[in-house]
């Protein structure tokens, strides 16, 4: 499991809490990921670490909690996504033929684990890796195939048009047979997209793609992560790890043990309100996640918006497709609208202006 990353496109959010530890529908993301690996089949899960090492095993321990067997490995330096899988090659158990999945930390799919495992057996592959479809590839690794599924090229987030070859895109879950592993330099950085599996093709190794059209979401972009979490709690996407709401009042939101919720506020589309967090009478709150101990004021309108952990909303603010950092206080009035981001512990003073909303 790759959890090393910096998660610098959700900053302020990153600052406190490494990325796949980010409550997503009331649980660390990763908690999703590791009860449908746990479901697959797999026993026993690898850490490999480097930015906020401690964090993981702090929560998860040695796995007898979730039924499954955890290490950790934490890199010096991070050595970038291969050199990440390189070095935790001592703790696999593995014999050299055997399988190993690979999981980027940030993917929240409902892709079949048991069988892309099983594809990469009965086919013989080397490595193989989850491909999905998407409408613009421009952000993703592209990863054209032939008839039979064996993939011919990797295009890493191609800009020109000539070179958007296909539809197919690494969706971040590869199965390795253990030596192929064993072959990846050590004590260097090393991606695993740009060196790795252009290297294997050019070398003639097996190369597997399984396009699954399975719910698939990169939990990388604000954006991505307020609507991966609405849709796990609205169901789009099931988990087994997303806890039961405490106000059913609201079928669309999931409300977390000692949070307060005013009998007159409007709360939806997949909204999460933390743990101890508090929404005053007559807000609004839709397809938001609102962070443990954090405060929603009267009257104050969210949507799309994610709320850190202990963060203030004064009365009547606005916020659309906003993050706001652990800690931080905005003031009553204000509005603030589409990417705005707001430092861990920033204060915003209430607004002089009145701006006119509709909080319906
Ligand atoms: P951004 O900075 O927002 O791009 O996020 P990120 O740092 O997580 O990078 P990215 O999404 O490209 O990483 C893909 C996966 O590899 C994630 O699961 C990361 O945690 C992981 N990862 C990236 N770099 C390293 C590294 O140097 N070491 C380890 N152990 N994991 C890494």
């Amino acid at each position: 499991m790759l959890v090393g990353g910096k998660g610098t496109r959700l900053r302020p959010l990153t600052v406190n809490t490494p990325k796949p530890m980010l409550e997503v529908a009331g649980v660390p993301f990763l908690s999703h990921m590791l009860t449908r690996a746990k479901a697959a089949g797999i026993t026993r899960i690898v850490f490999a670490t480097a930015y906020k090492p401690e964090v993981f095993e702090e929560y998860y321990g040695d796995g007898s909690r979730f039924g499954l067997e955890m290490e950790y490995v934490q890199e010096v330096e991070p050595l970038d996504t291969g050199g990440a899988i390189r070095n935790v090659a001592d703790r696999l158990q593995s014999a050299p033929g055997d399988p190993v999945m690979i999981f980027n930390s940030d993917i929240l799919s409902g892709m079949d684990l048991a069988a892309l495992l099983a594809e990469h057996e009965t086919r013989g592959a080397d490595v193989t890796l989850h491909l999905t479809k998407v409408a613009d590839p421009r952000a993703f690794g592209l990863v054209p195939t032939d008839r039979d599924g064996w993939v011919t090229a990797f295009r890493e987030k191609p800009q020109r048009p000539e070179d958007i070859v296909t539809d197919q895109i690494n969706a971040g879950c590869y199965v390795f047979r253990r030596e192929i592993i064993d072959g990846i330099p050590t004590g260097r950085r090393v991606s695993v997209e740009r060196e790795t599996f252009p290297g294997l093709l050019a070398a003639g190794s097996k190369v597997l793609g399984v396009v699954e059209q399975s719910y698939w979401l990169d939990l990388g972009t604000p954006g991505a992560f307020v609507r991966g979490s609405a849709d796990l709690v609205l169901g789009a996407i099931t988990s087994p790890a997303v806890p039961e709401s405490t106000c059913p009042r609201y079928p669309e939101a999931l409300v977390l043990d000692g949070a307060e919720v005013a009998e007159s506020v409007k709360l939806g589309a997949g909204s999460t309100v933390g743990q101890g967090a508090r929404v005053a009478a007559d807000a609004a709150v839709y397809g938001s996640v609102l962070g443990a101990g954090s405060s929603v004021g009267e009257g104050a309108v969210l949507r799309d918006s994610i709320v850190g952990r202990g963060a203030r909303i004064g009365a009547g603010t606005v916020l659309e497709g906003v993050v706001v950092g652990d800690g931080a206080s905005v003031g009553a009035g204000n509005e603030l609208l589409q990417g705005v981001r707001v430092s861990c512990d920033a204060v915003i003073p209430d607004s002089s202006v009145r701006f006119s909303h509709d909080p319906s």
